[in-house]
C-alpha cells in the first residue's frame, strides 16, 4: 500500500494529534511506500511570522524522528521542498467548482463567525488534494476533521480522469483509527490547539506535564464515592495508554471508592512517561544533532521529488501542456 500523510507545523503536537494521527503514521511505515511530510505550505495559511514557521518546521521533523518515524522505512519531508505540488495544485483548481469549497469547514467556520477568509484558506482543500494525488498515495491516516478534505480529493481525482479521460489519479482512503478518534482535553471536551485543554506531547518540563494532568476536570465526588470510569475524563486518557487489563483493574477500583482523581491522575502521569520516557530522550539527542535531521529531510524531498515529477508529469500530458524541457 502507498501511504501518506501530512502534518502542519503550527503548534507543537498534543495526545489528540499523537493518538489520532502521528501515531497511525509510525505504524503504518513498514508499508511498499510510507510519505510523510511537514505541510508548511499550509501552514502559511494560518502563521504570518518567519522565524516561528522556521521553529515549528524543525519542532515537526524532531517530534516525529523522536517518536518512532524511521527515516529508513519512511520518507520524511517537508512539503515546500516538493515544488511540482503547487503546480498541481493549479492544474486541480482549473477543476474545482467553487460549492465543493465553500462547503469545507475551515473556510465554512471561518466565514460563520464573520471573518474575512483568504484565497489560500479558501483553495487549501485543494492543496491538500495535490499533496495526496502527486504520490499516488491510497491510504490516508488521519484525524476525523480530515476526512472531509479526503472526499474532496476523491471528488477531484475523479473529475480530473473523468473530464480528461485518462486514469492519472489513484483515489486515496482515509484511515480513521476508531478507538482514538477522538481524544478528550483536560475539560472533557475533545482536545484541540484551539482550546486551553491539550496535554503536550512534550512538555517542557516533567513538573508542568504533571500539573497539567492533575488539572484534568472531574466531579466532585469524595474518595470513598463509587465513581463512573466511562464519564470520567481521567479514565479516557488512560484508556489511550494502558492495557486491557489495567483498564479493568483501574475501572474497578473506580467503581469500589477508596480511590480518588488524584491517585487516577497520578497513574495517568506514570502511564504517559512510561509512554513517552523514550522519546523524550530521542528528542533531545536529535536536538543537539540538527544537520543530522536536515539530512534526513532533503534526503526525503529528493525521493518524494522523483515520485511527484512522474505523476505530475502524467497529469500535464493528459491536460495538454507539453513535457517540461530537461534542464
Ligand atoms: P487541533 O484540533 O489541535 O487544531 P489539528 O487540526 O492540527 O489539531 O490536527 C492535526 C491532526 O491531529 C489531524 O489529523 C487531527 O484530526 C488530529 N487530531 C487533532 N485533535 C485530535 C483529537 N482530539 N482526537 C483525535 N485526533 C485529533
Ligand atoms: N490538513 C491537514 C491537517 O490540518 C494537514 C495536511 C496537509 C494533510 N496536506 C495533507 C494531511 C495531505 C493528509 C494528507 O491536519
Amino acid at each position: 500500500m502507498k501511504v501518506l500523510s501530512g502534518i502542519q507545523p503550527t503548534a507543537r503536537p498534543h495526545w489528540g494529534n499523537y493518538f489520532g494521527a502521528i501515531q497511525q503514521y509510525i505504524a503504518l511505515q513498514d508499508n511498499e511506500q510510507a510519505f510523510y511530510f511537514i505541510a508548511d505550505f499550509h501552514a502559511l495559511t494560518t502563521i504570518r511570522d518567519a522565524e516561528l514557521l522556521r521553529g515549528y518546521t524543525q519542532d515537526a521533523a524532531l517530534d516525529l524522528l523522536a517518536l518512532g518515524l524511521n527515516p529508513e522505512q519512511a520518507t520524511l519531508f517537508r512539503q515546500s521542498d516538493v515544488p511540482e505540488v503547487t503546480e498541481l495544485t493549479w492544474l486541480l483548481m482549473t477543476l474545482t467548482q467553487m460549492h465543493l469549497l465553500e462547503k469545507c469547514h475551515a473556510y465554512k467556520d471561518k466565514k460563520a463567525r464573520g471573518l474575512a477568509a483568504d484565497a489560500g484558506l479558501f483553495t487549501y482543500p485543494v492543496l491538500m488534494a495535490a499533496d495526496i494525488l502527486i504520490y499516488d498515495s491510497e491510504i490516508v491516516p488521519v484525524g476525523l476533521d480530515q476526512v472531509q478534505h479526503i472526499e474532496v480529493t476523491r471528488d477531484l481525482a475523479q473529475r480530473f480522469n473523468s473530464v480528461y479521460e485518462t486514469e492519472v489519479f489513484v483515489l486515496p482512503e482515509a484511515r480513521v483509527l476508531e478507538t482514538t478518534a477522538k481524544v478528550l482535553g483536560t475539560d472533557g471536551e475533545k482536545m484541540s490547539k484551539s482550546y486551553d485543554n491539550f496535554i503536550e506531547v512534550f512538555p517542557p518540563t516533567l513538573k508542568k506535564l504533571r500539573k497539567k494532568i492533575m488539572s484534568i476536570k472531574t466531579d466532585s465526588k469524595t474518595v470513598e464515592d463509587s465513581k463512573d470510569p466511562e464519564t470520567c475524563p481521567v479514565f479516557s486518557l488512560v484508556k489511550l495508554f494502558a492495557t486491557e487489563d489495567q483498564q479493568q483493574e483501574l475501572a474497578e477500583r473506580y467503581r469500589a471508592g477508596g480511590m480518588g482523581y488524584g491517585d487516577a491522575k497520578q497513574y495517568l502521569y506514570d502511564k504517559a512517561i512510561e509512554h513517552f520516557g523514550h522519546a523524550f530522550e530521542k528528542r533531545a539527542t536529535l536536538e543537539q544533532n540538527p544537520d543530522e535531521v536536515e539530512d534526513i529531510l532533503r534526503a526525503g524531498a529528493a525521493q518524494a521529488r522523483a515520485k511527484a515529477q512522474t505523476v505530475l508529469a502524467r497529469a500535464r500530458e493528459a491536460c495538454g501542456l507539453k513535457p517540461r524541457p530537461v534542464s
